[in-house]
């Protein structure tokens, strides 16, 4: 019987264990969850969501605080176009959590960044391009394109003397997605060195419709294989969403998967940025307790707890000292939807905003606890203590349990 173990996921000259750990802003998948699984010769990320935030909180900068000194006339307006983030903060900010972390990196393995087409920042083109090329001048390993088509990405980056050294992916739900991210960048004569294929059951924003339910990830893998070999592509295709066990992984690996992608089963590792509590809400959940809703403003459904605070929440637009889902315009869904209760309460006081959230603020207090469809298994994967709560276990114990488990079986802390 096959374990994990027994495959190696083979990207350009490096080879590695084929288990990559997903991307989660905002800094849940840390840097040091990260640096785990590279010790351990796997892929972690790391996200550039909210990385402002990130490094002021890490690295005692004022990123936040000085956006919000710029801005603070503007709090009461409705009106936020004029909030702009400073291109040059931006690198310097992308640049810190990035330097830092590859800094820190030992091991066989790899650190990418998740770098999500949605945070569109009031200049989606400008802000992805820094993004995009500090991670590169910071010495990333990879970077994994995610939420959206990504159509514009690679050429961004098409004079980073990086480009074609650096490990570039997409993430996809579609075979229709990769398709037309292939033609528009067929002119740069430079293919992704992988493309994560995400199914309906992962966590964070979907890339389907509300009926997301039809679709099933082992289908998708089969007709993007199927696509790519009629084009007579070879690139790696690595499955994501719902791999819970070592055995399902083995299953996607055994039928030409060259990798799998997971992330639920570490957000109750230690290294996990969330903290302690919502890590125990998590462990707490059932499979009734798990939704999947429209309220991102992104306009991608969400899967979460139910018992998420961001749901209802009328709290006040924070785009002064956050911002990063303003589109071109510096408008934001949850903007318009606040408004419109701010119309029927002027008082403002007690509002509740069901349509949308404030996703800024909430992710950033990790007050959103978004989660994969098999959240409710994770009170099987450890032990109760004296006390009810449930234990924490550590990143490499989740990892070698992938790696080395058989017949669905888990193994469970010490
Ligand atoms: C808490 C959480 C946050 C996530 N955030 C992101 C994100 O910021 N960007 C992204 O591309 N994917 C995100 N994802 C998706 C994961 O990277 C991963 O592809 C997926 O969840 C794998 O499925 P699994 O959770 O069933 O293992 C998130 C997943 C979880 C559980």
């Amino acid at each position: 019987m096959k374990r994990v173990d027994d495959f190696r996921l083979q990207l350009g000259r490096h080879e590695l264990v084929p288990i990559i750990v997903g991307g989660m802003g905002v800094d849940i998948s840390t840097a040091e969850l990260a640096l785990e699984v590279a010790r351990m010769g796997g892929i972690g990320h790391i996200s550039d969501a909210m990385v402002q935030d990130v490094s002021d909180r890490r690295f005692d900068t004022d990123f936040v605080k000085e956006k919000t000194k710029l801005y603070k006339h503007n709090i009461d307006n409705s009106d936020k176009s004029v909030v702009q983030f400073d291109l040059g903060r931006l690198a310097e900010a992308t640049k810190l959590h990035v330097g830092k972390t590859m800094q820190a990196k030992g091991g066989a393995g790899m650190v990418f960044i998740n770098c999500m087409e949605k945070l569109t920042m009031n200049s989606p083109r400008d802000t992805l391009q820094v993004r995009l090329n500090s991670a590169l001048d910071a010495g990333i390993d990879g970077i994994t394109l995610s939420a959206g088509l990504h159509l514009g990405s690679f050429g961004l980056m098409a004079d980073h003397p990086r480009f074609r050294d650096a490990k570039l992916g997409i993430i996809v739900s579609s075979v229709r997605a990769l398709q037309i991210f292939l033609r528009k960048n067929a002119r740069l004569d430079r293919l992704p060195d992988y493309v994560i294929v995400e199914g309906p059951l992962a966590g964070g924003h979907l890339g389907f419709g509300m009926d997301w339910a039809q679709y099933d990830l082992a289908t998708i893998m089969t007709e993007i294989a199927g696509y790519l070999k009629a084009e007579q592509l070879d690139i790696p295709l690595i499955a994501a969403g719902g791999i819970f066990t070592g055995t399902d992984a083995v299953s996607f690996l055994e039928n030409g998967a060259a990798a799998v992608q997971v992330a639920t089963r570490f957000t109750v590792a230690n290294e996990c940025g969330l903290p302690a509590k919502v890590k125990q809400e998590y462990f707490r959940a059932s499979e009734e307790d798990i939704v999947i809703n429209t309220i991102s403003p992104t306009g991608y459904p969400m899967r979460m707890l139910k018992s998420t605070p961001a749901i209802g929440s009328g709290i006040r637009p924070n785009c002064e000292a956050y911002g990063y889902l303003l589109d071109g315009n510096g408008n934001c869904a949850y903007i318009t939807a606040y408004n419109q209760q701010i119309l029927l309460h002027p008082d403002g006081k007690n509002i509740s905003v069901m349509d949308k959230t404030c996703l800024c603020t909430h992710m950033r207090n990790y007050n959103c606890w978004t989660c994969g469809s098999t959240t409710y298994r994770l009170k099987d994967t450890t032990r109760r203590l004296p006390d009810g709560s449930y234990q924490t276990m550590s990143a490499e114990h989740i990892f070698r349990d992938y790696l080395l488990s058989t017949e669905n079986h888990v193994l469970l802390p010490d």
